[in-house]
């Protein structure tokens, strides 16, 4: 495992060019289980987690080609693998979206529980709801568990939650069998709707797209050429308040703003010097201290999760208390326990509420990163903070940030990254 070495403080200057979505490029691999031609996903970020979703499609007897030029080509016609148990699946929360393309394509799939982590249990139970819900059949066994289904029919389908993988799953099964199934109650993340309009091209009738009820009429031969992956919104969004919060200044590009629109008002609100021009965030050097702020995180269009933790840089930049309210994981808050070892003024209310207390000066330590999203929070702290600071387990971070020991660099911080 590598760590990475920070020295800070420093502001981080420059312009930075954002990459493609994380949370896009994992379900698109999957999907190629249902595209009946060669599959070729552009503009996809390096980063661990799409090598390791790779591993697993591949697993199924597919060819996956990872280029060095985010692109990723794709054939699948000779995948004759249902069964992922002996695969790294059990680590990686995102193999759960092989189950719809599987079930579709072979009525039968086996998969080890993807491992819950350090934010949360993580329960499959919203996505196992909904194959019941279309007539499956599911046994559990240990850690493994099957789906099984005789014959496709119309079906009607309410999501217990508004899940993002769990709308992605049933979405993927129903797109790929030719009956009509309504689901109710589904997530709308930007990343969902650009997989739906992927969907639609390939050749799924899909109603209602952007809304929280989908029509979908499938078809048992979907063809797409291309599959170009939008930007990621969350690290765009880390970017911006990495640049804050270090005090420095530059752009953050591609800023897709219509897609953070909760994220932009909160940005705002703080009073940092922060402007939108055409698809770029143009960030000058604000005057500290920001203002405090409150933040509650929620489904799409409410206040991302995966920006929760990046966004206590700038609290920490506040004059006053920041309030935090996590609703969506419930272990989300505890990377402040690292940030209290680092001198923050930190309340813990209960696991979902926080105060913040700032503006406070930031002392380095040697720490681990939680998840990823605390991780990259932790890392940028670091370069916020006086003197020199460990990360350990950089793979964490490298799992959803392609190349961020590069791109911090190009913005002046000293960093470094040390193989062990
Ligand atoms: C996806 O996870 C993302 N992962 C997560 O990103 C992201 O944080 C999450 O959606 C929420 O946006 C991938 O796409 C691979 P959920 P998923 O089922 O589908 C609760 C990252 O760092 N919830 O949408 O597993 C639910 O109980 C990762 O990139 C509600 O309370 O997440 C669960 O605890 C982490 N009410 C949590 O939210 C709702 O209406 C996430 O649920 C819906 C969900």
């Amino acid at each position: 495992m590598a760590r990475f070495k920070i020295v800070g403080a420093t502001p981080l200057v420059g312009n930075v060019k954002i990459s493609g979505a994380k949370n896009e490029a994992l379900k698109a691999v999957a999907l190629s289980l249902n595209i009946k031609n060669k599959l070729k996903i552009t503009n996809a970020p390096q980063i661990l987690d799409v090598v390791n979703q790779g591993k697993i499609l591949k697993s199924t007897g597919s060819i996956i080609n990872i280029c060095n030029n985010n692109e990723i080509i794709i054939d699948t016609t000779y995948a004759n693998n249902f069964d992922l148990t002996d695969t790294i699946a059990g680590k990686l929360r995102a193999s759960i979206v092989f189950a719809g393309p599987l079930l579709a394509r072979f009525k039968s799939v086996k998969l080890p529980y993807p491992g819950g982590c350090l934010i949360g249990c993580r329960s499959i139970d919203t996505h196992l709801d909904a194959f019941r819900q279309i007539g499956a059949k599911i046994s559990e066994h240990k850690r493994i568990f099957s789906i099984n289904i005789d014959e496709f029919h119309d079906s009607n389908i309410i999501l217990k939650e508004k899940s993002v993988t769990a709308t992605e799953n049933i979405v993927m099964f129903a797109s790929a069998i030719a009956v009509k199934t309504k689901i109710d109650n589904c997530a709308i993340e930007p990343e969902i709707i650009h997989l739906l309009l992927n969907l639609q091209k390939a050749g799924a009738q899909i109603d209602g797209i952007g809304t929280r009820t989908l029509i979908i009429k499938g078809s048992q031969n979907l063809k797409l050429k291309t599959y170009e992956i939008i930007t990621d919104r969350i690290e765009a969004g880390t970017f911006v308040c990495a640049m804050i919060s270090s005090g420095g200044e530059g752009e953050v590009s591609p800023y897709p703003a219509d897609q953070l629109e909760s994220f932009t008002r909160l940005i705002k609100s703080t009073g940092a010097n922060f402007d939108i021009i055409d698809n770029k965030a143009i960030i000058k050097q604000s005057r500290f201290p920001l203002k405090p702020f409150s933040l509650k995180t929620g489904p799409f269009p409410e206040f991302p999760t995966d920006l929760q933790s990046p966004m206590s840089l700038l609290a920490l930049r506040a004059k006053g208390v920041s309030l935090f309210v996590e609703t969506m994981f419930e272990n989300r808050l505890s990377y402040l326990e690292i940030l209290r070892k680092m001198g923050a003024s930190i309340k813990i209310i209960d696991r979902q509420t926080a105060e913040i207390n700032g503006p406070c000066k930031l002392r380095s330590a040697n720490i681990e990163s939680l998840d990823l999203r605390s991780g990259i929070t932790l890392l940028l702290a670091a370069t916020m903070s006086e003197g020199e600071t460990f990360i350990e387990k950089a793979e964490i971070i490298d799992r959803g940030y392609e190349k961020i020991d590069e791109k911090l660099k190009l913005l002046g911080a000293n960093i470094e990254r040390i193989n062990s």
